[in-house]
């Protein structure tokens, strides 16, 4: 038996439980097949927790956060709670998360199977074959700055980054590019924004540590037309927290489907936060169809980054890729000869190959 890992699992809202209960099921197929002692515990963030204890996450499952190695989140929001003021709104709770245990690393991987090429609203030949790593500044940036205001008449926030912040971020992307290909696309707009001047200054500084990595800038304006243009001129693309969310749901449309795209957010010591990049889509939960690979393939990123067992996390990626080259889709990826099943269905099959 490995020593015990405690994973926290936080389902949130609208399709949440139901990824998460797909991502519980792989859990507990790997923890057989590999004889791994972990403790799974569930708690209320979002929605569910603002009608519960009447805040988007308590003290108490911060708490239970940080004592855990790792969490997985479902999603958060929904139309139930769109007209709380932004100082209550669901999304809170996640950005609290975030922040207080300084998850300031997100890595969003777009790659493109080829079984799923063709659901992306892009030709096939732009897409295919397509591995792109976004390493997003989480924990700063517009999301957070102060002062932030609202008044009557006019509105204000404050995108702001300190040097620290900036090298911390871009040592995670070239440390990332080196392990890949050795390219890193830094994202800014430094022909408007001094933020963005300093963001590329610190970039700069910090590739005199990394004189393998090629290194570029682009302007994010730019950047979202090139993902769109030609993605594959791409391998790591840096940039800052609001930039790097936009750019990320470019990319997750890269791959055919937002339904397949995992990420980890990081703190200093790989311990992390594990959430697909969809949403909570309000439209689809509770019919028991949203696609659970994204959160599945989360899970593969916790097993790979906050506890090192390459091999559970290639096993779990194996085994998706088993079951979408078998023809086997849940609706938002399904060709016309695919074998359509629900969230439940392609989660118990995932873990059956795992086993
Ligand atoms: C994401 C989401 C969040 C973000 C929202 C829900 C606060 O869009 O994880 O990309 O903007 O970071
Ligand atoms: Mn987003």
């Amino acid at each position: 038996m490995t020593k015990k890992m405690n994973i926290l699992l936080l389902p949130g809202d609208g399709v949440g439980p139901e990824v998460c209960n797909e991502a519980d099921k792989i859990i507990k197929a790997v923890a057989n097949r590999f004889n791994l002692n972990i403790l799974i515990e569930k708690d209320l963030i979002g929605g569910v927790s603002i009608d519960k204890n009447k805040t988007p996450i308590t003290d108490e499952v911060i708490s239970k956060a940080k004592s855990s190695d790792a969490i997985i989140l479902g999603g958060v929001g929904g139309p139930k709670w769109d007209n709380l003021p932004s100082t209550d709104k669901p999304e809170k709770g996640l950005l609290k998360l975030r922040s207080d245990l300084k998850f300031f690393a997100n890595l969003r991987p777009s790659i493109c199977f080829s079984e799923t090429s063709g659901a992306s609203s892009l030709k096939k030949e732009i897409i295919e074959g397509l591995d792109l790593l976004i390493v997003r500044e989480l924990t700063g940036g517009i999301y957070f700055g102060e002062p932030r205001e609202k008044s009557t008449v006019s509105a204000f926030n404050t995108m702001i980054y300190s040097k620290d912040e900036i090298r911390r971020i871009s040592e995670v992307a070239f440390e990332s590019a080196m392990k890949r290909n050795k390219k890193l696309c830094s994202v800014d707009k430094a022909n408007v924004l001094e933020v963005s001047e300093l963001w590329r200054e610190v970039v700069d500084e910090t590739s005199l540590k990394y004189p393998e990595v090629k290194l570029e800038h682009m302007l994010v304006d730019n950047a979202a037309m090139q993902l769109v243009k030609d993605p594959k001129q791409f391998d790591v693309i840096v940039s800052s927290n609001l930039f790097g969310d936009i750019l990320s749901d470019i990319g997750s449309m890269l791959t055919g489907s937002i339904g397949m795209l995992p990420s980890a957010s990081l703190d200093q010591n790989s311990k992390g936060l594990y959430e697909p990049v969809h949403g909570t889509a309000p439209d689809i939960a509770g019919k028991g169809v949203v696609n659970p690979i994204a959160t599945i393939l989360s899970v593969a990123m916790m097993f790979k980054y906050t506890f090192e067992l390459k091999q559970v996390s290639a096993e779990i990626e194996f085994a998706v890729k088993q079951a979408l080259s078998n023809g086997y889709a849940t609706q938002d990826i399904a060709q016309s000869n695919s074998k359509i099943l629900s969230t439940e269905e392609m989660g118990s099959l995932i873990s059956d190959y795992v086993q």
